[in-house]
């Protein structure tokens, strides 16, 4: 006991003494660390009666605790002592130019998004999204590609060891909306959608909306009008726009959008390969099959869904000519849509 009381004196009386950190760091490893006098102490005490044994383990304990907080508030004072050390002897140049601040912006991928969204939403639409890995039943089986149908080819797919794939598409969202919802319902699912691909004009990764809607009396001409209204809205003028006859496993009929060239107004130009049109969407009227496997009545209800690639759009709005600009995130390019 009196042993233990002078040690801690002497503990406490070094770490008043140190004037550094350092040394206070070299004191509580000789008194607290692993091989530390304090330490050893709790070790000697199997030598003690059993019966004894617990309150000399407290009042070493104790003794530790003493020492322990006596170090932290040494600590706190000498880093206070080197800050006003190191402010007292430094100078602050008042005459330096300021480093300024720069403001960030959207990316123009998200800025067309959040405008698309926007569009939908006053025309109805809610916002859903789903998994970007996704598994086969909802990115394929549901959606009317039976197992080795050659649509599935037309997919570049990233496969994980599992079966399960990232998305190569949004439609699987319908379903999911479709089996969460039920019918009636109308829904936009944007998201980042994958394919095995990459050039000029293809990513890996890109970013598609869909577009379903579901209801009782949902017809083809709703379809059209809801499309041209929303290109026309979103380009900000007139154009003109047709569907040409297409394929897609979940819509029957299907068809594919094009719309009047945004650049030269249907003249023709360099954009549009001298076509005056441009493509745009995919769509079509929800096959029989795709509600069956969403758990919705056929017969009573019909739909329409589309799908547009986001990044199409905005580089077709803001005139950007290569996809790779949109990914590289190169802060020249970038700042320019800053204040858009
Ligand atoms: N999922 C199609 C694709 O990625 C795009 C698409 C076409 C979506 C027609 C639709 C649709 O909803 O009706 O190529």
């Amino acid at each position: 006991m009196q042993e233990l009381s002078s040690l801690v004196e002497q503990a406490l009386a070094e770490v008043a003494e140190c004037a550094g950190l350092a040394a206070l760091d070299e004191v509580r490893v000789r008194w607290l660390g692993k091989k530390g006098t304090l330490t050893e102490q709790l070790k000697s005490l199997g030598g003690l009666p059993a019966a004894e044994r617990p309150a000399a383990g407290q009042r070493i304990n104790d003794a530790k605790a003493r020492v322990q907080e006596a170090i932290e508030a040494r600590r706190e004072a000498l880093t206070r002592e080197e800050i006003e050390r190191a402010l007292a002897a430094g100078r602050i140049d008042v005459t330096l130019p300021g480093r300024g601040e720069r403001r960030g912006g959207l990316h123009p991928v998200t800025k067309a998004r959040l405008r698309i969204e926007a569009l939908f939403q006053r025309a109805g639409f809610d916002v859903a999204t789903g998994p970007e890995i996704e598994d086969d039943f909802h990115n394929f089986e549901a959606l009317n590609f039976p197992p080795n149908h050659p649509a599935r080819a037309m997919h570049d797919t990233f496969y994980f060891p599992d079966g399960k794939l990232l998305r190569t598409h949004t439609s699987p969202v319908q379903i999911r909306a479709m089996l969460e919802r039920g019918a009636p319902l109308a829904v936009v699912a944007p998201g980042r959608v994958y394919r095995c691909d990459s050039d000029m004009t293809h990513s890996p990764m890109f970013h598609q909306i869909e577009g379903l809607k579901v209801g009782e009396a949902v017809s083809f001409a709703n379809l059209k009008a809801m499309l041209h209204g929303f290109l026309q809205a979103f380009f900000e003028q007139d154009l003109a726009m047709r569907l040409r006859p297409s394929y897609f496993p979940f819509t029957e009929p299907s068809a594919e959008v094009d719309m009047s060239c945004v650049f030269c107004g249907g003249e023709g130009c360099r954009t549009c390969k001298h076509t005056g049109w441009l493509e745009i969407a995919g769509c079509g009227m929800v096959h029989p099959n795709v509600l069956m496997a969403s758990g919705i009545d056929a017969e009573r209800y019909s739909g329409y869904a589309f799908g547009m690639g986001i990044d199409r759009l905005a580089m077709l709005r803001y005139g950007v000519n290569d996809l790779r600009l949109f990914f590289e995130n190169d802060l020249r390019f970038l700042e320019q849509f800053r204040t858009l």
